[in-house]
């Protein structure tokens, strides 16, 4: 069983929470990478990846400058066959400043991991959080786990504890919940 951690940007929250993620899972042969330091077929290794990164305005999409690694890095991600691989997303945002936009580019890391064939799994309540609407909700749900260093920090190990416990028990390492 092997897991990847992917991530950007680096130097900020993201990367702070990334880290703070690799230690739910670091004894279950994990192993962590920035977006700039992979391509994406070398990802067709991993069982599970778990994806993540900030909403921070388009440009961060959109622009190919080399702060941006995510717009060279879906280049690649569009001609790479990721078929079945199982991808649990978490993304960033600030639901007070932004109550409209609310994490919503973690809609658009999961639009491109889909077209690749992967599938996303590791759905997170909406339930604590205060927005008037975002792209990352599905059925009621956000599509990955989501996290506010800016509003409410003071909660952010406790939902890391609770994802990282759910995602393994439900789809990384569902035998030995069972055998629990
Ligand atoms: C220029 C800028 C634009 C932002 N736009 C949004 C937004 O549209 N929606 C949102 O939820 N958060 C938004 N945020 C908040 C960031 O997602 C949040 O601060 C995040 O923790 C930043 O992580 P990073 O430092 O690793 O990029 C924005 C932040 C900045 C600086």
């Amino acid at each position: 069983m092997k897991i990847g951690l992917l991530y950007w940007p680096k130097g900020g929250n993201v990367e702070r929470v990334a880290n703070r993620i690799y230690k739910e899972f670091e004894t279950d042969n994990i192993e962590m990478f920035d977006t700039a330091s992979i391509k994406p077929a070398d990802l067709k290794k991993y069982d599970f990846l778990i994806v993540g990164g900030s909403t921070v305005g388009s440009e961060t999409w959109e622009d190919a400058d080399d702060s941006n690694a995510w717009y060279s890095f879906f280049k690649d991600l569009n001609k790479t066959d990721l078929s079945g691989l199982t991808v649990l997303l978490f993304g960033l945002g600030d639901q007070i400043l932004y109550p409209d936009q609310f994490v919503d580019e973690m809609a658009t890391l999961r639009e491109e991991f889909e077209r690749s064939g992967a599938v996303i799994k590791g759905n997170w309540p909406i339930e604590g959080y205060e927005f008037n609407e975002s792209r990352s909700i599905e059925n009621g749900e956000f599509i990955g786990l989501v996290l506010d260093e800016d509003q409410q920090p003071e909660l952010t190990d406790s939902r890391i504890h609770q994802w990282a416990t759910v995602v393994k028990n439900r789809y990384i390492f569902p035998e030995e919940h069972e055998k629990v």
